[in-house]
């Protein structure tokens, strides 16, 4: 069911200077859920994700490991950037590297336009550079250094030197934006999320913008700037524009610009401002939309401090994956974790929501229903005769919760959605605890009685199902094949989300399979 509207979801692309840890995934992860959520919903989606392959920090990580760039990036991609989308489940619809033609190309189609119409200038420039963030610094952003830094001024996300650096570049006249972009964040309150974050780029635009150099000539990993080969250009001018160029830009024979864009781009709050302040200054600058929405996440802490593999801090996805699943992996880090605020990863809190939330909770419900609908009907599921209070009120709840899980995906309030939905695995837990189905199967005058009760259940499993794919498909695949569906209501992939709370739409005399445990013990080596 087609719904008229489009998503076009993005993620940063990563830094190919090392593998991945939780906290990329923790990007990629929301990302996707909210692109399989509209995806279900039936609107026009797309998710990108990718690769940021030029740049110092790369060309000097691949000199230390005595390869090319190019070789060090290629091999990264094959070895952990690609497989990470695999370890956690995720179904991106296109995957950039900054190094492809198709890319490198469109930016110098952008760059020369923005040439062309004056935008850009060469002038000489004077600043602290930190290679790890690949940012001209301000002197107010560096903090004292400590340990072998003791002395110096470090960059206060990387805690390293920064280094100054002279050079004659060109100039990207961000200057003349200051207005426009203050103008959108109070016209468009949404632009810039969480709350937070919109208030901290709105206090940095108002202190005046200043102009950005967009080139380098001391290295040349780069893409060649069209009109002077001795340049290439700055790596955050080359990688914001990805979000464009991965969907067409400068291709006339695509209309996918046209169809997806503007797009709302996902990132973690320490690149919010190149996506709210120079991003969106880029596009004023070519005559084309501004991104429908920037919404910065918060981090994964480790000791209170952003995980990062740098600080050697960082933890595989595999290292969570190969215990618990990538179901486990996606519904914890979206349900402990308030969308947009910072969070400490524990193994214990994922042990504990494990055992409570998934295998009790949710497993537990989806292996009684089936193995009742066995044992009293033969597997087939009964039709419903009278509703009491208390079924009609499983409905409500089942009916709000898919209306507000839609509502707070529509802010990107994962968290919240998918507390919503849990109250429907509460709901019918308690139901069945008052309702006590095995006391009914005892009495045939309750033959009736118990049927409705079956079914209740069983609906609400079915609108669970649906409203849980985005988040754990695996297992919501095990339990859509379970209730045995698949052929009179379709694929799981195709129920459409925004109707999963319309109550009675599994047929009565569907026959139900087995269901193996969708979440199984996990063994610990204290058992
Ligand atoms: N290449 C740039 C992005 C260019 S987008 C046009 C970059 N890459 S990165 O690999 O360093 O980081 C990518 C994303 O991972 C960022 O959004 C960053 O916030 C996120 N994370 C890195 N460490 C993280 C945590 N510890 N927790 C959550 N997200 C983290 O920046």
């Amino acid at each position: 069911m087609r719904s008229g509207k489009s998503f076009y979801v993005t993620t940063p692309i990563f830094y190919v200077n090392d593998a991945p840890h939780i906290g990329h995934a923790y990007t990629e992860v929301a990302a996707d859920v909210l692109a399989r959520w509209h995806r279900q919903a039936g609107d026009d989606t797309w998710m990108l994700t990718g690769t940021d392959e030029h740049g110092e920090k790369i060309l000097r990580t691949a000199t230390a490991n005595g390869v090319s760039p190019k070789e060090w990036a290629d091999t990264l991609v094959e070895k952990s950037w690609r497989p990470l989308l695999e370890t956690i489940d995720v179904a991106n619809d296109d995957f950039i590297r900054t190094t492809e033609p198709r890319h490198e190309e469109a930016v110098q189609t952008f760059l020369q336009k923005l040439y062309d119409d004056g935008f850009i200038y060469a002038g000489e420039y004077e600043g602290f550079y930190c290679v790890g963030c690949e940012e001209y610094k301000q002197e107010s952003e560096l903090v004292d250094g400590s340990g072998p830094y003791e002395g110096q001024k470090v960059c206060a996300i990387h805690s390293k030197p920064v280094e100054l650096l002279q050079e004659r570049n060109y100039f990207f006249r961000m200057s003349e934006f200051a207005d426009r972009l203050l103008a959108l964040y109070s016209e468009r309150p949404d632009f810039v999320q969480p709350e937070s974050a919109r208030n901290e780029v709105t206090q940095f635009v108002k202190q005046g913008l200043s102009d950005l150099s967009i080139s380098r000539s001391s290295f040349d990993w780069g893409v060649k700037v069209p009109w002077d080969d001795s340049h290439v250009v700055y790596v955050w001018f080359d990688a914001l524009l990805n979000y464009i160029t991965a969907i067409g830009y400068g291709d006339d024979s695509s209309d996918k610009l046209e169809r997806l864009w503007p797009g709302v781009h996902i990132v973690g709050k320490d690149i919010l401002r190149f996506h709210a302040v120079i991003w969106p200054a880029m596009l004023m600058a070519a005559g084309l939309d501004v991104p429908q929405r920037v919404y910065g996440h918060g981090w994964l802490l480790v000791g209170g401090e952003k995980m990062s593999k740098s600080k050697l801090t960082g933890i595989a996805p595999t290292e969570i994956t190969d215990t618990f699943g990538s179901d486990a992996f996606r519904y914890y880090f979206m349900r402990a974790i308030a969308f947009g605020q910072d969070g400490s990863f524990s193994w214990e809190d994922l042990s504990a929501r494990y055992q409570s939330e998934l295998a009790n909770g949710f497993g537990n419900l989806a292996s009684r229903v089936l193995a009742m609908v066995t044992r009293y009907f033969e597997g087939s599921v009964p039709a419903a005769s009278e509703y009491s209070d208390a079924d009609r009120h499983v409905q409500t709840v089942v009916a709000d919760a898919a209306s507000a899980a839609d509502a707070a995906i529509e802010k990107l309030a994962i968290h919240d959605a998918l507390a919503h939905i849990w109250t429907i695995v509460d709901e019918l837990n308690g139901y069945i605890t008052e309702q006590q189905p095995w006391v009914l199967a005892k009495d045939d005058a309750q033959r009736d009685r118990l049927a409705t009760v079956l079914y209740t259940v069983t609906e609400g499993l079915r609108a669970l199902a649906v409203l849980l794919a985005p988040v754990t498909p695996v297992a919501t695949d095990k339990l859509w094949t379970a209730l045995g569906v698949v052929d009179s209501l379709g694929a799981l992939a195709d129920q459409p989300i925004r109707d999963a709370g319309r109550w009675g739409q599994l047929p009565a005399g569907t026959v139900v399979g087995r269901l193996e445990a969708l979440f199984p013990r996990i063994e610990t080596t204290n058992d």
